[in-house]
């Protein structure tokens, strides 16, 4: 037997029996997919908005950064229950490694998307300098969820609902 962890473990073979197939989906649509785009889009947009803000002081920049901060959060918590359901519900998902690392990353961003949110409610004099380091610190993260989320469909064939159609 291979010591690399190569496709010859008896361990790695019992789990690429097991089914990998998106439970939470409309149609053959897997709603995980669709309402990631959300978070990742609000959270680039809150840091920008930080930006600006911290460029050219226009409070148009703040009330953005408000709604694009509750925007991220709100779309963070919607895409981080469904996957949490596939998680939980899909046995080849929840025994691979690599949903769990990419799922306690995507829940540390959805803490951070809420604290950014919830610092601008308080007091908007929080912006500069904490919601632009959150923010900056929130894209990394985004990155960093997004990056595994892809590694799980795109190395781990994960999540795919392969159609019996031609
Ligand atoms: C509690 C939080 C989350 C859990 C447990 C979770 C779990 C999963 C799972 C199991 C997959 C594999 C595909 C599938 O079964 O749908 C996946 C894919 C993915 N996730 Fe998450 N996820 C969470 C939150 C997020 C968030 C907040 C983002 C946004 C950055 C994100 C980004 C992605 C991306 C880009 C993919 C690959 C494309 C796809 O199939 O959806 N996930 N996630």
């Amino acid at each position: 037997m291979s010591e690399t962890g190569d496709s010859s473990s008896p361990v790695l073979q019992k789990i690429a029996e097991q089914d990998v197939t998106s439970t939470v989906a409309v149609a053959g649509h897997p709603l995980h997919a669709m309402t990631v785009h959300f978070p990742i889009a609000f959270v680039i947009a809150t840091l920008g908005s930080d930006v600006f803000f911290w460029w050219s002081a226009d409070p148009f920049w703040v009330r953005t950064g408000i709604w694009a901060s509750g925007a991220a959060f709100i779309g963070g918590m919607a895409a981080g229950l469904i996957g949490t359901a596939e998680l939980l519900l899909v046995p080849g998902i929840r025994a691979r490694v690599a949903s769990w690392t990419h799922a306690v990353a995507a829940m540390m961003l959805i803490a951070l998307c809420g604290l950014n949110w919830g610092i601008r409610l308080a007091d908007e004099n929080l912006i500069l300098p904490n919601g632009l380091l959150i923010s900056m610190l929130a894209a990394v993260f985004t990155g960093f969820a997004g990056w595994h989320g892809g590694k799980l469909v795109f190395d781990h064939g994960v999540g795919l609902m392969i159609s019996e159609k031609e």
